[in-house]
């Protein structure tokens, strides 16, 4: 067993894990945020995306202890304690899911995405975003978003969701 420390949703967290165990099973299955979703586990879906000091990654692929000492930030973190995060307000307005299996790992995908093209410091996922600092089409959204699937197919509302927050 390795003890590693992550602070997740602002909280410190100490964890014994063995070193095999993925960043998305120690999220979901030592510390109960199941907000995080299982797809593939196998870096294909997106359903597992987190934030990694505010970089987006496929949870299912990290080794947990590959994170001791870095800030994760899930689903259940993204809001500021009293109101959604934009892009939650987003995807509800524009219909961004049908089934929601994908939406917690679309919502930190975007957040991500957004924050490397100049919505602040990545770090500040819990931020509104800026409404003049990101110009982005459709295309580029649904190009920089690829990585998440949908089989619900609700692709319009997912872009529109993060259209409306970009622009
Ligand atoms: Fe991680 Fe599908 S569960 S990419």
């Amino acid at each position: 067993m390795v003890e590693i420390r992550m602070r997740v949703n602002g909280v410190m967290e100490s964890l014994d894990l063995e070193p095999r165990v993925s960043l998305l099973d120690a999220l979901r299955e030592h510390l109960g945020l199941t907000g995080t979703k299982k797809g593939c586990d196998q870096g294909a879906c997106g359903a597992c995306t987190v934030l990694v000091d505010g970089e987006r990654i496929n949870s299912c692929l990290a080794l947990a202890v590959q994170y001791d000492g870095r800030a994760i930030t899930t689903i259940e973190g993204v809001a500021d304690g009293e109101h959604t995060h934009p892009l939650q307000s987003a995807f509800v307005r524009h219909d961004g899911f049908q089934c929601g299996y994908c939406t917690s790992g679309q919502i930190c995908s975007a957040i991500g995405m957004l924050a490397e093209h100049g919505a602040g410091a990545p770090s500040a996922v819990t931020e509104h975003l800026s409404a003049d600092t990101i110009e982005l089409s459709d295309a580029e959204i649904r190009e920089r978003m690829s990585g998440n699937l949908c089989r619900c197919g609700a692709y319009n509302g997912i872009v529109g969701a993060i259209r409306e927050v970009a622009s």
